[in-house]
Order: structure tokens, then C-alpha cells, then sequence
């Protein structure tokens, strides 16, 4: 599953809850004008349902239908769009602003009063204007001899400056401050410096360098993520907290790390508000039509076997597929030759030649002509009407998966039975994939939203229909013979591993594969840290679980070719929907994929800032990826070249020919 959202940089969508007793032209104003401003918007039409909504869901602006009511007087009735509009611009930039900022300073200051680090406010002519305890205590003055003066004027300093860590020298010269109680760390420059390091191609940094400077954005990595606050405040109060606190304060770490505190079967329901704008801006299914235009979903199996000849096993492949499967190890392989090749055949013959390389047939106890079967099966339920979700995909998805399987600490750090599982979800994880996103399946009304709750509805029905296909017909169960236990165990993993793959979950998965891997990694020794993870299945799941995101979402990671031929099939894909959406009526889920306006490069550029960066660092500081690290920073650079020049395309116009 892919998915870019290029307004999230700059503002997550305001939530409006319409509360109407019935669909009227004033209604379908408003509506209409939520989708202009970008918003997003519920409706609710009965007290039970906008209760439910009001409870559910953190919202900005709530809209109530009082014209039956004689206290009306605040938005006199004009069912037209502009109106509607303006009514909601004023109150986002008024009230719903005001107390962004409000909430925004509160949480800031309370972060700060007990952050770890010596933090001072000062005004523009260095007045001193905040101070936190960390930095009385440093200081040895408190807030009430510092706010309003200059830093210099304090002590003696012939420094006229008052740049902190001057002064800070000049502190610890005079022996004023311990040397080891002062910590300075700067996240923006931190990140600012990595920046250049990485996109500087043509002298690559030594390797010790860069991966050094993985780590170090991981420490400080960008992401909100409310988890990673606390475990960090938690620390901090670690240090200075007598021995039994710490201890207690242990175990809540431990369970904090381990727990799956964000599944919906806990209960969740009050997460912070900021956790599900974001979730919610990733997978927006809260647009519901109710007179829904029901999308047709083929809910048929494809059993049909592919008329084109197929070999019986991978020692009979036609030579110049063999050819080309000689490199399928290499980052770099070509998949789009293969697909040529291969008559758009591509999962079944790296299938067939990545399953042997893992001995997946010996672990399974399966013949090769089951796998063959199965394979062939598999990539039928591809729709190869998809311009980016059809088998090619699939095998894309496969490559990496063999590619990160073969790296030293992830072959150290999991079992045969690890290896078989990725190596099928990975080759199962989009099947059947309509070629629309989960939203757009809510939105219509489709069958499967129904009946999955309008969870996770792609993600659980590639899983669902893969192991319904598997188990039709001997000839291709590839399960049939092992032995129960083993089944259900790999049958856990797999299902584990497609359902990561949904993006809703994307923060929580790296967060705590960060917290868990990253983090404990780079405080031990290597051999003892891999030793480790295989006496921990939960950090096993973690492992494999960043595995086939990353697997999913590795194209602007590939060579610059493939990376920009990827992004076109996606892009293709998505304006597919949105031309769909708008004949059909339906909310419009990604203005931005709009063919007549859309910039691919920008698109590229916030899926890369907001999903990929921190993900694949922390996924190179544990696999260590250089390869994928210096194409990454290559795509980058191509796509910013091209929007500097304010080119929407994949391409240079000049390039085109390419
Ligand atoms: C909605 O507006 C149209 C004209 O814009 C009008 O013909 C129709 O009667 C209105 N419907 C209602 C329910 O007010
Ligand atoms: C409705 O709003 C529009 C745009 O603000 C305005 O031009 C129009 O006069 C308004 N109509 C009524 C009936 O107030
Ligand atoms: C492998 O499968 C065959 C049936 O095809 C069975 O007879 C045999 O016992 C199995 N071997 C193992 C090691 O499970
Ligand atoms: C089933 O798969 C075959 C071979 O890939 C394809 O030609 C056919 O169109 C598919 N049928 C459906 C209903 O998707
Ligand atoms: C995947 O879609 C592309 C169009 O973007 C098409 O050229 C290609 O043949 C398709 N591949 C398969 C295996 O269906
Ligand atoms: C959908 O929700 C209903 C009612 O809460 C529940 O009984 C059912 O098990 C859910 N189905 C799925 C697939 O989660
Ligand atoms: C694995 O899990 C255990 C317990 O949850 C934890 O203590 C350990 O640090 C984790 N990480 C690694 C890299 O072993």
C-alpha cells in the first residue's frame, strides 16, 4: 500500500462535523465547501450518530442545524457553497486558530519545563526572556535573577555575544558549571547537517560517517509520535529518580515497548488528538455518502491458469529470463525488463527463483510444481489493469524482501520460518488490490469496507483471499504438508506482516521498532545484540514488520530510472480514482492527484519527507543499506531540481525522450 499526501507538510486537515436533521441544500453547502477549504468532513444526521461522531472523533468545527430553533442567529441560511465557505474560513482562522497556538504554547512550555536540556528564551536583543529548571540548574541562578537581564551582563565576560554556548565555555572556564552536567543538542541542525552529508553524490561519505549519521537523526528524529515523547520523559525522569522509582518506572517501559497499546481491540478510543489527525490525514475514511454508488468489487477468484507456456521448474526457464534472473540479487535489478520479458509473468519467475534460493519448497515439504502452481495462481489475482498495484508490484515487493532477507543482521536476527513467511507475504501482500485506496472503498460504500468494518479493507482481504486461494485445491496448497502447529505459526506471521503493510499504523510500527531495535542496539555490542533479538519473537515481529513496509515503499530508493517509473505508476493510479471519484460524486480523497494540476515532484518530495527519510534511516542504522541510502538522496535531489524549476512532471521536458 502507497500512499502520498503532499498537504500534510503544511497543515492536517481540519475536522468539521456537520450535525443536520436531513440532506438539504444548506447541508450539501457546507459539505461542498468542506471539500473546497480541504477539510475534512463528517456528517451526522441523527442525535445518536452525532453523539457517537462527537465522541469518536477530536473535531475543530461543529456545524448544527439550528433553523428550527429560535436561538438561531449565528450563520443566517444561504445554501450557496461560497457562503458555506466563508463561514468556515472565518472560524478556522479566528477561533479554531487561536486555540491551536493556545494548546500548542501550553504543551511546548510543559515539554520544556521538563526537558533535560538547558533551554533559555531570549528576546531579539538577547534579553532573557524564559528559562526551564534544567538551565537554573545549570546556571546556579534561578528564574528570578535571569529573566529580564542579558546573559553577558551575569558574569564578567569580555564576549560580546550571546551565543549560548559562548557563554557556556566561558561558565565552565571559570569553573562555575561541572563540565559533565551540561548537554547541548540542536535537533534542527542536527538534521540540517545529515541533509548535506546525504545528498552530496558525487563525494560519498565514508561509510563509518554515514551511518553514523542515521543514527543520529534517529535520536532525534522529527516524528510526533506521542510514544516516543513519553519514553523520552520517562528517561529523563529516570536519572534523577531514587532506585525503586526507577525500577517501577523499568517495567513501565517495558510494558509501553512490548504492548500493543494502539490495537482497536484495546479500546483506544481517547488517543491523543494530535495521533489521530495524523492517522486520521493517512487514511481518511470518515467521508461517508449515505445514498453510496456501490463500487463493484471482483469478488470473483481468478483460478484461471495463464495460457502462456510456464516451466516446470526454474531449471527450465527460457535463457534470456534465466539471463536476466542472474542478477535478481543485486538492489539494482530491473524488474521492468523482467516484466517484458516475462510477458508480464514477472512474480512467477522471481517467485520460482527467490522460493528456491530460500529453500522455501524444503521447509514447506512441497513439491516445486505446488509452488509453480501457486505462484501462477497468485499472480493471476493481480489485476494487471492497475496501472501500479498489479503483479509487477508484487514482485518489486518480493525483490526487496529477498534483498533485505540476505543482510547480515536480518539473517542473524530470524528463523527459516521468518525467512518463508516474508518471502509469501511479500508475494501475497496486494492481491486482488482494486487499484483504489481503503478511503475511496469506505466512501463507496464497497462490499468489502462493509465487511470489514471499514478497517484495514484492502490489507485484510489481500490476507483473507490468499489463503483462500491456497487452500481450494491440492494442487497448489503449498501447506498441505506441515504439520499444524508449524502452520498456524507461519499462518501468524504472514497475516501479521500483510496487515503492517496498511499505513494507518505507519508511526506506531517505526516508533516502536526504534524504541525496541534502534535505540537498545546502539547502546550494547553487535554479537550480543543479534544473539539477542532471536530469544525475543516480539522484536522477531518488529523486525519483519519494518521489513515488508519498507519492501512496500522502497521506490524512491531504487536506481533513478526505476524510482521516476514507479512514480508514474502511482501517480497514473491515483489520478485514475480521482477521475472516478469525480463522476461518480463520490468526496474526492487526494485533491492533490488531480491530473490537470498535480505535481508529481512535490507529491514524491512530501511522501519522502514525511514517510520515507526516517523510516529507511532507521532501517539502514539496523540492516545497513548504503546502496538504498545514496539512490534515496539521488531521487531526492531529482525531484527538487525538478520543482525548483516548477516542472510537474516526471521528467525535464527536455529529458522526455528518455
Ligand atoms: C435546492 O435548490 C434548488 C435550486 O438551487 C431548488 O430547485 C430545490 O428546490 C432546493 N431544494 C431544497 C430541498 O430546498
Ligand atoms: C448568500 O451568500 C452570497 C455570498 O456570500 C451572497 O452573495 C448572497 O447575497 C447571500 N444570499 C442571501 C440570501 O443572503
Ligand atoms: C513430507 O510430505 C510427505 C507427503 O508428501 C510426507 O509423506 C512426509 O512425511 C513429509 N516429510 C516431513 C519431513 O514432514
Ligand atoms: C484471470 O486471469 C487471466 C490470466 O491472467 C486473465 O486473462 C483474465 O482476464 C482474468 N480474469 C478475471 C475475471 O480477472
Ligand atoms: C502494470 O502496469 C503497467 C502500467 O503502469 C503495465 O505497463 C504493466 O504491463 C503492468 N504489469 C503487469 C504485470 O500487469
Ligand atoms: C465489525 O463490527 C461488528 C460490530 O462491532 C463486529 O461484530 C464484527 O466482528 C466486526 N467485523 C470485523 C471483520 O471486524
Ligand atoms: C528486544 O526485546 C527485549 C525485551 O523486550 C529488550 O530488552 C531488548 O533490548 C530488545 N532489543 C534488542 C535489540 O535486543
Amino acid at each position: 500500500q502507497n500512499l502520498y499526501f503532499s498537504f500534510l507538510l503544511t497543515q492536517y486537515p481540519i475536522q468539521v462535523l456537520l450535525i443536520f436533521a436531513k440532506e438539504d441544500n444548506q447541508s450539501n453547502g457546507f459539505w461542498w465547501a468542506c471539500d473546497r477549504a480541504g477539510y475534512r468532513c463528517n456528517v451526522a444526521w441523527t442525535l445518536e450518530s452525532a453523539l457517537e461522531c462527537f465522541l469518536d472523533k477530536h473535531q475543530e468545527i461543529i456545524v448544527i442545524d439550528h433553523r428550527n430553533s429560535k436561538y438561531f442567529d449565528q450563520f443566517m441560511e444561504n445554501t450557496s457553497v461560497t457562503a458555506c465557505y466563508n463561514e468556515l474560513v472565518q472560524i478556522e482562522h479566528g477561533e479554531v486558530r487561536s486555540q491551536f497556538k493556545l494548546r500548542a504554547c501550553n504543551a511546548v512550555f510543559t515539554a520544556l519545563d521538563h526537558c533535560q536540556e538547558a533551554v533559555e528564551i531570549t528576546s531579539e536583543d538577547h534579553v532573557i526572556q524564559y528559562v526551564n529548571p534544567a538551565f537554573e540548574r545549570m546556571m546556579g541562578y534561578c528564574k528570578g535573577e535571569l529573566i529580564g537581564k542579558e546573559l553577558t551582563e551575569l558574569p564578567k565576560s569580555d564576549r560580546n555575544s550571546a551565543d549560548l554556548l559562548d557563554n557556556i565555555n566561558t561558565f565552565i572556564k571559570k569553573g562555575k558549571v561541572k563540565s559533565g552536567s551540561y548537554k547541548c543538542k540542536n535537533r534542527r541542525k542536527d538534521s540540517v547537517d545529515v541533509k548535506s552529508i546525504t545528498s552530496q553524490s558525487s563525494d560519498a561519505p565514508s561509510l563509518q560517517t554515514r551511518r553514523y549519521s542515521s543514527m543520529a537523526r534517529i535520536h532525534s528524529m522529527t516524528i510526533e509520535a506521542p510514544i516516543t515523547k513519553v519514553i523520552n520523559i520517562i528517561n529523563a525522569a529516570q536519572e534523577n529518580s531514587p532506585i525503586t522509582v526507577a525500577e517501577a518506572l523499568d517495567r513501565v517501559l517495558e510494558i509501553l515497548r512490548t504492548t500493543e497499546l494502539y490495537s482497536p481491540q484495546l479500546g483506544t478510543k481517547d488517543e491523543d488528538p494530535h495521533t489521530s489527525d495524523l492517522v486520521g490525514g493517512l487514511m481518511n475514511d470518515g467521508l461517508r455518502r449515505l445514498s453510496g454508488n456501490e463500487y463493484v468489487f471482483s469478488k470473483n477468484m481468478n483460478l484461471s491458469h495463464t495460457h502462456l507456456p510456464v516451466p516446470n521448474t526454474i531449471n527450465d526457464v527460457p535463457p534470456c529470463i534465466a539471463q536476466l534472473l542472474d542478477n535478481e540479487e543485486s538492489w539494482d535489478f530491473n524488474i521492468f525488463e523482467l516484466e517484458a520479458v516475462t510477458n508480464k509473468r514477472p512474480l512467477v519467475y522471481l517467485g520460482l527463483k527467490v522460493f528456491a534460493r530460500f529453500g522455501v519448497s524444503e521447509f514447506l515439504n512441497c513439491s516445486e510444481a505446488t509452488l509453480r502452481a501457486w505462484l501462477q495462481v497468485i499472480e493471476a489475482n493481480y489485476h494487471s489493469t492497475n496501472s501500479y498495484h498489479n503483479s509487477t508490484h508484487a514482485a518489486d515487493v518480493l525483490h526487496a524482501t529477498a534483498f533485505f532477507l540476505g543482510k547480515e543482521r536480518v539473517k542473524g536476527s530470524l528463523d527459516h520460518l521468518d525467512e518463508v513467511a516474508a518471502l509469501i507475504a511479500a508475494t501475497i501482500h496486494d492481491v486482488d488490490h482494486p487499484g483504489r485506496t481503503n478511503s475511496f472503498l469506505c466512501n463507496a460504500g464497497s462490499e468489502l469496507a462493509v465487511l470489514y468494518n471499514d478497517t484495514a479493507v484492502l490489507e485484510s482481504h489481500h490476507t483473507a483471499l490468499a489463503f483462500q486461494l491456497t487452500m481450494k485445491d491440492s494442487k497448489y496448497n503449498i501447506f498441505k504438508n506441515i504439520d499444524r502447529n508449524r502452520y498456524r505459526t507461519l499462518r501468524q506471521a504472514i497475516i501479521d506482516m500483510v496487515l503492517a503493510t496498511e499505513m494507518t499504523k505507519h508511526f506506531e510500527h517505526v516508533n516502536k521498532f526504534v524504541n525496541s531495535i534502534n535505540k537498545p542496539m546502539s547502546e550494547s555490542s553487535d554479537t550480543e545484540c543479534t544473539a539477542n533479538i532471536k530469544n525475543f519473537p516480539d522484536n522477531q515481529t518488529l523486525i519483519k514488520r519494518m521489513m515488508i513496509k519498507c519492501a512496500d515503499v522502497a521506490n524512491p530508493c531504487r536506481p533513478l530510472e526505476l524510482c521516476i517509473e514507479w512514480a508514474g505508476r502511482i501517480s497514473e493510479e491515483y489520478f485514475a480514482q480521482t477521475d472516478e471519484e469525480k463522476r461518480q460524486g463520490l468526496p474526492v480523497v487526494m485533491p492533490v492527484f488531480d491530473r490537470n494540476t498535480c505535481s508529481i515532484p512535490k507529491s514524491q518530495i512530501s511522501f519522502i519527507d514525511y514517510f520515507i527519510t526516517d523510516m529507511f534511516d532507521a532501517w539502514d542504522a539496523f540492516a545497513h543499506l548504503p546502496v538504498l541510502m545514496q539512490h534515496l538522496a539521488n531521487n531526492y535531489k531529482h525531484w527538487k531540481t525538478l520543482d525548483d524549476l516548477k516542472c510537474k512532471s516526471l521528467r525535464l521536458p527536455s529529458e522526455n525522450n528518455n
